[in-house]
């Protein structure tokens, strides 16, 4: 699995692109997603999302022609809802579940969003430290949410993401986040 993902010859992935999500991508999203999460999503329920929901906008991330992560976002007037964000899990670690967090924070912004929320395990550490880097703060929790073990799960809140405040926070982030991006990806000098 890891070698097809990986670029031939290379053990560093290239950059990562983001798209917009299609039905093509779906049998790649399927497989990380089931890799990802204990109750994954159907095939049909990222098909209708893509093809029905006008308020939804999905991504993914692709090294080379491989999809390696993906996310997604409703947005409904001044309110947007992250509904999914996952990495290959042979990606994770290397800032790509960062970069498709912003692009999801990127396009509510542009879609006219203020506030932005999601829902995450209580148990899911390492998410919910990007969500808190990126400003998301714990507002409540929704007691036995996750119908497969009981779990509890953590509803948390950032905005606003049009004020002064956040987008200074997300310069700055961004700006990180490129550096890294630059100091990881490959020389591409010859010698
Ligand atoms: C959550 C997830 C998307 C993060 O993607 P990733 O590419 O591995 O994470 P990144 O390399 O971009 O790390 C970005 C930040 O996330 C946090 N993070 C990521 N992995 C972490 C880990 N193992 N331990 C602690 N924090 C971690 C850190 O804050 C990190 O920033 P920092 O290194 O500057 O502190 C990925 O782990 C995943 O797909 N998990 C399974 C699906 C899932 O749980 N999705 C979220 C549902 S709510």
């Amino acid at each position: 699995m890891k070698a097809e993902l990986f670029p031939p010859g290379s053990d560093e992935p290239k950059a990562m692109r983001i798209d917009v999500m299609t039905p093509a991508d779906l049998t790649a999203v399927l497989r990380i997603e089931e890799l990802s999460f204990t109750t994954a999503w159907p095939q049909n329920a990222f098909a209708n999302e893509i093809r029905d929901n006008k308020l939804a906008h999905y991504f993914v991330g692709r090294v080379g022609d491989a999809v390696v992560a993906y996310g997604g976002i409703w947005v409904i007037l001044e309110d947007s809802h992250v509904t999914t964000i996952a990495v290959h899990p042979d990606y994770r670690g290397r800032k790509l579940g960062e970069e498709m967090l912003l692009k999801l924070l990127d396009e509510a912004i542009a879609q006219g969003a203020s506030w932005i929320t999601l829902e995450v395990r209580e148990s899911n550490e390492s998410a919910q430290r990007l969500y808190r880097k990126y400003g998301f703060t714990t507002v409540s929790t929704r007691r036995g949410y996750y119908s497969d073990n009981g779990e509890n799960a953590l509803v948390m809140w950032a905005g606003n993401l049009k004020g002064e405040l956040y987008g200074a926070r997300l310069r700055v982030l961004r700006r990180a986040l490129d550096a890294e991006i630059a100091r990881r990806r490959p020389s591409t000098s010859s010698g």
